[in-house]
């Protein structure tokens, strides 16, 4: 490859939830990258890098609390590999390969040779699975403990995480409800199979549950929070399983990422459950599950709905993360790095 002198990329320099104002595209060394290159990583020129509703908790230090600015932001991406420590036999120079790492939004990123997925091509519905695809498969089957023939509710369910929820439990053979905003949404829902698409700007949320589903949801995969996650509860059958995957409804709003009460009686008579579910904790399951949806990708029978926004270089990513909370985005949104790596300023 050709050196550069400097790469960048985008870090945050003060703490806060207003992505835009609490980021910042920096220069950096690309000789001291390189030498400082561990010999169990990989250097990944990256291509196409995920946005996630989190990436404003983590600036926000929600994630890490007590960290202090500049660090770096981002979790995932993909791209081909420029340079392997001298420890690596796994991976060569010109794969191309899809990750999570947090400090992923930037030109050039060192990453653990081992957690480095190889992939055929630098395809963005790659990078669509990894951290809120891989969520929804180990959120369903871990803390919801999916069977089939059940009901399952999932809010946001045109999102990121959402649409391979919706599909992984319909393709259990279970009922499957969806929450969004748009009839394009519903369309889109209705297109990977769910069965009940409530627009809960149009519909009432709570009155379509106890009209429609008077026994109550099986699973809940819950991204929304307050309103949402109280109806949701509300209407957790006997023995249900309501998982918080998040409540995006509270990132942006002062203070961030805020959590909901739960009336322990609530799930007493009922037997229910309301567990969280954080990544992290499920990572050694992570190749499992990560090879069984790509296997249904590859069939066909997994669609993964990347909308493309246009985004391109570090500058936009701020655009993306604000689109994503504007409650329009459908599916996953990625940015795209040009090909020389010089991002419009
Ligand atoms: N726990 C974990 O390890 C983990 C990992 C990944 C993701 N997650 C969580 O999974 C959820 C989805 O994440 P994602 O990255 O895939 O994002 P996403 O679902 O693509 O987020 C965007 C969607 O969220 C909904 N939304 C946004 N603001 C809202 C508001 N104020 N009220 C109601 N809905 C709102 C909108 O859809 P509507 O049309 O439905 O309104 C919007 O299109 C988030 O809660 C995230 O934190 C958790």
């Amino acid at each position: 490859m050709s050196t550069p002198q400097t790469y960048r990329k985008l870090q945050a320099i003060a703490i806060g939830s207003d992505f835009r104002n609490v980021t910042k595209v920096t220069e950096h060394s690309f000789d001291e990258l390189i030498k400082s290159l561990g010999p169990k990583n990989i250097l990944v020129k990256n291509i196409h890098l995920g946005i996630n509703a989190s990436d404003v908790n983590y600036t926000n230090a929600k994630y890490t609390p007590g960290i202090v600015p500049p660090f770096d932001v981002g979790f995932e991406g993909i791209g081909s590999v420029v340079a392997v420590g001298s420890e690596v036999t796994n991976q060569k120079v010109g794969n191309f390969v899809v990750y999570t790492l947090f400090g992923s939004f930037s030109e050039y990123v060192q990453v653990p040779a081992e957690t480095a997925i190889p992939v055929p091509a630098p395809n963005p519905e790659f990078v669509a699975l990894q951290t809120a695809g891989i969520t929804s498969s180990l959120a369903l089957t871990f803390s919801g403990r999916m069977t089939t023939n059940e009901t399952v509710l999932v809010t946001a369910a045109a999102g990121g995480a959402g649409q391979i929820a919706v599909q992984l439990a319909k393709l259990a053979g279970n009922h499957v409800i969806g929450t969004c905003s748009s009839d394009e949404k519903v369309a889109m829902l209705k297109g990977m199979g769910c069965d009940r698409v409530i627009n809960y700007k149009k519909e009432d949320f709570a009155q379509v549950l106890k009209k429609e589903y008077p026994r109550g949801m099986d699973i809940v995969i819950e991204c929304v929070g307050g309103e949402f996650f109280q109806t949701c509860l509300n209407n957790l059958a006997v023995c249900g399983r309501l998982v918080v995957l998040g409540s995006v409804s509270s990132y942006t709003g002062e203070g961030g990422l805020a959590g909901d009460n739960v009336n322990t009686l609530q799930l007493l008579a009922g037997s229910k459950t309301v567990c969280g579910f954080y990544l992290p904790a499920y990572f050694p399951h992570v190749p499992a599950h990560m090879m069984n949806m790509y296997k249904l990708m590859a069939e066909g029978t997994l669609k993964v709905h990347v909308e493309d926004k246009g985004y391109v270089g570090l500058e936009q990513i701020a655009d993306a993360v604000e689109y994503l909370h504007s409650g329009k985005s459908m599916g996953k949104i990625v940015v795209t790095l040009p090909e020389d790596n010089k991002s419009k300023i």
